[in-house]
């Protein structure tokens, strides 16, 4: 967004004020700010009441080495047992957990709580079986199936962290991650389904396991039969899920575990080339995910809640599996991707109530126009929310007036990876919520927008979004990487959490956000780094040289734009060197990576230090006048690129 649009925006003036039943009724009310400001731990305290523990807590917060924070310290709890056990043991355990949506049409199934807890007992035999103890790690490589929330549940519960890896993924993304956090076994799937045909995955895990260098990694391989498609099989390292977890006894005494103890790593792209990987450890994480679950999609004991994201990223862990279940809610998930009507005929049949998705998503429905979902019943909504990037005011009207039927409020919500739980954003049944800001910090929530020099910018000023004090959620540290998670998140301020991300505070000191301010790209809500596609595209044999930035599009947000220099020995590089590249990249990270556009130069923009200006690239990119050009080595290269980039597509 640029700083025109954006004063454009701030002068938005329409405001949708909560509906009056659900204000009425809401679960938190504006006393919550207050009461929290008031004794910010006490506040914490009692939303981690709502869970249960085994030890209660001897202390809320424990702030005596920061950065590094321990809540809940001296408590005991399982967060398997919170999000199925407990549910069946208060007499729910008829109630549906899951209304699972296979793509292909006519595939579902319904899982009840006391279903799902027999299936997690299971699976925790049955990885227990397979050698897997405390404290280890377990990778999950999987399609949108019942079996991954199984999985990532008996991992929770015998204390073995798990680190999803999102299935679009390539083979060579999934090896460093298993390497990185040390992975002893892989759980993953024949294949699933995307867009009507089966989509191999298992391929890419033997790909993988070829590139580890110490046998213990990924010793044993679960494989759910999903697609029954035709896999390799390696009789020493693959076991058939059917066989080791249907076969297991569905009584596991789950074992409590300490507040603090690791319960997963989620890799995310960092301003380098290396992902980072977050690790969340279980009652803070527990305590922040349900809370503002609840709180902010104002869970009732009927609703049926729907979150589109894959739970390969923090989305579907904190809003589809821990947040959501530890609530003991109704949702559906589904297993497809977005096409045309079929959303609306789920919210339609299984009465969605509340829903949750990205506003790239929600621009390719105004594109598709809205006779389509104007062709199903939605009045079974009652409140939207949007995740991921910043929603422009126009699809956030469209969104309430089209999805919503003008009476289900918005809540953008603010958050990221590193936060674990929803940090910014409107409380349904009190805020007037204004089409493109995410409002207010949450109660129990301390952030602020800051200039270079750590000071609050004031209303009507823009700068650095931070936070300013620790939360249940926070990430803990960057797995085997306590320096780096100094340096990236807590070095630039002295106290203060650095997000990454420019904001702006309205005249009502409500908050805009304005997108990264790193070298990282958010494209469709998902994050790349700028340095990890230059550097898979620099291993290509025929480049020199690249550099990437994210351009502004109108669908994804951002898109990747790639500016090569090819090696001598290349030549032109031929026909389909771009074809060649972006294939290239696919593989190397996965396809959500693959440069929209590649544009094969002579020269790239530098400074005299060397430094690629990435800010010149971007106007090329973005098809505007290139900016200033003074701190230029060469101030010509400028014109090479944009003859170039006029005849390119
Ligand atoms: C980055 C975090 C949070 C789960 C999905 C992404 C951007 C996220 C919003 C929003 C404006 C947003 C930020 C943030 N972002 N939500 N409501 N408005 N920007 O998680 O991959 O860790 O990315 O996404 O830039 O830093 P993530």
């Amino acid at each position: 967004m640029s700083e025109q649009t954006l004063s454009n925006l701030m002068h938005e003036d329409r405001r949708f004020e909560p509906p009056a039943g659900l204000a009425a009724d809401a679960n938190v009310k504006e006393e919550a700010y207050a009461r929290a400001d008031s004794d910010r731990e006490a506040f914490w305290a009692s939303a981690a009441e709502r869970l249960d523990w085994g030890q209660k807590w001897d202390q809320v917060l424990d702030w005596s080495n920061p950065p590094f924070a321990k809540w809940f310290v001296g408590g005991t709890i399982n967060a398997s047992v919170n999000c199925v056990d407990r549910h069946v043991d208060a007499g729910n355990g008829d109630k549906v957990a899951l209304h699972w949506i296979g793509e292909p049409e006519d595939d579902t199934r319904d899982i009840t709580y006391a279903q799902l807890k027999d299936e997690v007992s299971k699976a925790a035999n049955a990885l227990t079986g397979l050698g897997v103890q405390k404290g280890d790690r377990v990778a999950i490589y999987m399609p949108m199936i019942p079996e991954v929330v199984v999985a990532m549940l008996a991992c929770a519960r015998i204390g073995a962290p798990h680190t999803v890896v999102f299935g679009g993924f390539s083979a060579d993304a999934l090896a460093s991650r298993i390497t990185d956090c040390g992975a002893k076994v892989v759980i993953t799937a024949d294949g699933g389904y995307r867009r009507g045909a089966p989509s191999a995955l298992k391929p890419a895990v033997d790909e993988a396991v070829t590139k580890l260098e110490d046998d213990e990694l990924a010793s044993k391989v679960l494989v759910v039969r999903r697609t029954g498609q035709d896999v390799d099989w390696d009789d020493d390292r693959d076991v058939w899920w059917h066989e080791a977890v249907d076969n297991a006894s569905a009584d596991h005494e789950p074992e409590l575990h300490d507040a603090e103890h690791p319960l997963f790593v989620m890799y995310t792209s960092g301003s380098t080339g290396k992902p980072k990987g977050i690790l969340h450890t279980t009652g803070g994480y527990l305590t922040g995910t349900s809370f503002t679950h609840w709180e902010v999609f104002d869970l009732k004991d009927d609703d049926v809640y729907w979150c589109t994201a894959d739970v390969g990223w923090i989305t579907g862990h904190s809003y589809m599996v821990y947040g959501p279940l530890a609530n003991g809610a109704t949702q559906v998930m589904f297993e497809g991707t977005p096409e045309k009507g079929r959303w609306w005929q789920i919210v339609q049949d299984y009465k969605v109530t509340l829903f949750y998705t990205a506003p790239t998503a929600i621009r390719t429905f105004m594109k598709q126009g809205r006779e389509i979902p104007d062709a199903y019943d939605m009045s079974s909504l009652r409140l939207l929310g949007s995740v991921g990037e910043p929603i422009n005011p126009e699809a956030y009207v469209w969104y309430r007036e089209v999805i919503g039927g003008d009476r289900c409020p918005v809540v953008d919500t603010w958050w990221q990876t590193e936060t674990g739980q929803i940090m910014i954003s409107p409380l349904p049944g009190v805020t007037a919520g204004k089409p493109g800001s995410a409002m207010k910090a949450l109660p129990g929530i301390a952030a602020d927008v800051v200039d270079d020099d750590a000071q609050s910018v004031g209303n009507g000023n823009g700068g650095y979004l931070v936070l300013k004090e620790p939360w249940p959620a926070m990430l803990r540290t960057l797995w085997g990487d306590d320096e780096r998670f100094k340096d990236t998140y807590w070095s630039r301020w002295k106290g203060l959490y650095f997000a990454g991300d420019g904001a702006k505070l309205d005249d009502d000191g409500d908050i805009w956000l304005l997108g990264r301010v790193d070298d990282v790209m958010n494209v469709s809500g998902h994050r790349l780094s700028t340095t990890e596609i230059e550097s898979a595209l620099v291993s290509h044999p025929k480049v020199a040289e690249a550099a990437v930035v994210g351009a502004a599009d109108e669908t994804t947000g951002q898109a990747v734009c790639a500016f090569v220099i090819l090696r001598d020995s290349a030549g032109d590089g031929g026909e389909d060197i771009v074809e060649e590249l972006r294939k290239h990249v696919a593989k190397e990270i996965g396809a959500i990576a693959k440069p929209r556009q590649i544009m094969v130069v002579a020269e790239l923009p530098k400074t005299r230090s060397g430094k690629i200006m990435r800010r010149l690239l971007k106007d090329v990119a973005e098809d505007r006048e290139v900016g200033d050009v003074t701190t230029l080595a060469d101030s010509t290269v400028m014109d090479l690129i944009k003859s170039k980039s006029s005849g390119s597509s």
